[in-house]
């Protein structure tokens, strides 16, 4: 094990600095820690909450100052973390994984959900490259809009756009991302796909990278117990997501074809349908 990952690997309590509701179904909770602080966009970390559970989260704010997670309630450990206010303390071990490689040209960004967690310190990193960035923004709702102001604030200091689609048209047009992704696609040539979202949604966007022959990278969630590539939880194919991703190129991902966008794996290791 490198001594990076020795570093990373060893738990540190912190302390909640801040926590704001996004959603109805999501908060955010803000923390001091020197290596998150170093993270590269689209790194996750282990969030422990003591007497219940350790859980993979995407560091949604990276600065020397204060780092922050994005969490949206599903489950016991995200019920249990949803319960915690400003002053409690949590463990933390990370950051891990690889990050996304930046790409300073002519890019497409697809965000869904609490993918949008890792795309908003990419996209912070993109404006400080100068790239040339169109982002889309997915929800099946307008109140299920995650970072749709704070995306529009970072973004305002490009040249760049940003479109919404929801599936029940109440904010930007009507349909599903993927849709008004393929429109782009189909009119202008970019140098780089970016997603992060709900798998289907990825998985199409997949699809529309092979067909329009445009590279793509994506971050990819599965269960994970130990984080360092030893455990196996969070195999898909010949990967492990903690350790050779979370960000996939579309390469990497045809070769796992069988499993993307169609299984993921219980924590026994059997495939469930997605
Ligand atoms: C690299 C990575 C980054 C993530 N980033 C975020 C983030 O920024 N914000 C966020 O809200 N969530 C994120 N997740 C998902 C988050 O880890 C799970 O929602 C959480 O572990 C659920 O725990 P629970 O005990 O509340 O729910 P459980 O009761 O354990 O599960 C509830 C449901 O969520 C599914 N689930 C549980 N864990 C995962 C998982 N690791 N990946 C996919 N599905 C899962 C279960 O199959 C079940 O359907 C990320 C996952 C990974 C692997
Ligand atoms: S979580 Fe253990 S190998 Fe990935």
């Amino acid at each position: 094990m490198s001594a990076y990952l020795i570093a990373a690997n060893r738990l540190r309590i912190v302390k909640i600095e801040n926590v704001k509701q996004e959603t109805p179904k999501v908060k955010s909770f803000t923390f001091k820690d020197k290596l998150c602080s170093k993270a590269k966009p689209g790194q996750f970390m282990m969030v422990w909450i003591p007497d219940v559970d350790e859980v993979p989260m995407s560091l949604s704010g990276i600065s020397p100052h204060a780092c922050s997670i994005c969490v949206k309630k599903v489950g016991e450990a995200t019920k249990a973390l949803h319960q915690r206010k400003t002053g409690d303390y949590i463990g933390i071990r990370g950051p891990f994984g690889n990050g996304f490689r930046i790409a300073e040209e002519k890019v497409i960004v697809v965000g869904g959900g609490t993918g949008m967690s890792s795309l908003m310190p990419l996209v912070e990193s993109l404006v400080k490259e100068n790239a040339k960035v169109t982002f889309l923004l997915g929800a099946k709702t307008k109140n299920e809009l995650l970072f749709r102001d704070g995306m529009q604030a970072v973004l305002s200091k490009i040249k760049s756009r940003f479109e919404v689609a929801t599936e029940d048209g109440s904010y930007g047009s009507k349909g599903l991302v993927t849709d008004l992704a393929e429109k782009y696609l189909a009119n202008e040539k970019f140098d780089m796909i970016y997603t992060c979202g709900p798998e289907p949604m990825m998985h199409r966007m997949l699809l529309l990278s092979e067909r329009f022959q445009t590279p793509l990278q994506a971050s990819l969630e599965r269960l994970m117990r130990c984080a360092i590539g030893i455990c196996g939880t969070c195999v898909i194919g010949k990967f492990r997501v903690c350790k050779d991703g979370p960000v996939f190129t579309g390469e990497q991902l045809s070769e796992v074809k069988e499993e993307f966008g169609h299984f993921k794996r219980a924590f026994n290791g059997r495939k469930v349908k997605l």
